[in-house]
């Protein structure tokens, strides 16, 4: 094998990519290959410093494009340090979103032009497109709910001091606390997307069981990837 494969895990807040990303990681693992997984915004200790900077529900921006600039810029070094290098290798690249997210994050749901986003996506991304990306849907209020709960319990100890509550950063970041119609239009653009590119892409019921959507998930690898190379 001269390349190894780049599968990426997309779709709205709280679809448990994360989850399945991780396990398809250890099921690719038992099965002897050298695995990578990886996330966006971050994957490099460059591209993460911008992702604190990015997701910092603090600093709104009101220039659409400097927000897709530093995801531009977050990617390129990502791809430059972690991804193109595993693949090379031969190893298998998994990374919890990637371009797909940019278009309907920025594009479909968010106001950064189309076209600026395509020369972005040929600029940063090149030919490294992923091999099979997998989309998880679930309805835009299930998501939200379950991202809610990921609220974590308090951390203090001592009786006497209220507890703060411990937002993990995900929850108080600048994309999930957008009104649910802008959720609702994620959904819509990573099934457009996944209806448009189906050699690459897969939909996948995210509303069931983590066993079974990880089922589902491992037949897509067997089908597309595993089989190539039997
Ligand atoms: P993250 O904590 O990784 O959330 P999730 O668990 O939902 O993946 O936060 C990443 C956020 O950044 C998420 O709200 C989606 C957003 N994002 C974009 O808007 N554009 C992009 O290109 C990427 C990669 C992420």
């Amino acid at each position: 094998m001269t390349s190894g494969w780049f599968i990426t895990f997309e779709g709205g807040e709280g679809s448990g990519k994360s989850t399945q990303a991780k396990r398809l990681s250890e099921r690719l693992k038992e099965e002897g290959h050298s695995v990578t997984v990886t996330r966006e915004p971050g994957g490099s200790p460059f591209a993460e410093r911008l992702r604190t900077l990015i997701l910092d529900p603090t600093l709104e921006t009101h220039t659409p494009l400097a927000e897709a600039l530093l995801f531009a810029s977050a990617r390129a070094d990502h791809l430059d340090q972690v991804i193109r290098p595993s693949l090379a290798a031969g190893g298998v690249v998994i990374c919890d979103r990637f371009l797909d997210s940019t278009r309907v994050y920025q594009g479909y749901a968010g106001r950064v032009e189309p076209r600026l986003l395509e020369a972005l996506e040929l600029i940063v991304v090149q030919h490294t497109k992923p091999d099979l990306t997998i989309v998880i849907d679930i309805p835009a209020e299930v998501g939200l709910a379950r991202a809610a709960l990921r609220m974590e319990a308090p951390v203090h100890t001592a009786p006497s001091e209220k507890p703060p509550k411990q937002p993990r950063g995900l929850l108080t970041d600048r994309f999930e606390t957008r009104d649910l119609a802008f959720h609702k239009k994620l959904r819509e653009g990573f099934i457009e997307i996944a209806r448009l590119e189906p050699q690459r892409c897969v939909v996948v019921d995210g509303q069931r069981s983590p066993d079974e959507v990880a089922r589902d998930v491992w037949s897509i690898v067997q089908a597309r990837l595993l089989s190539d190379t039997a």
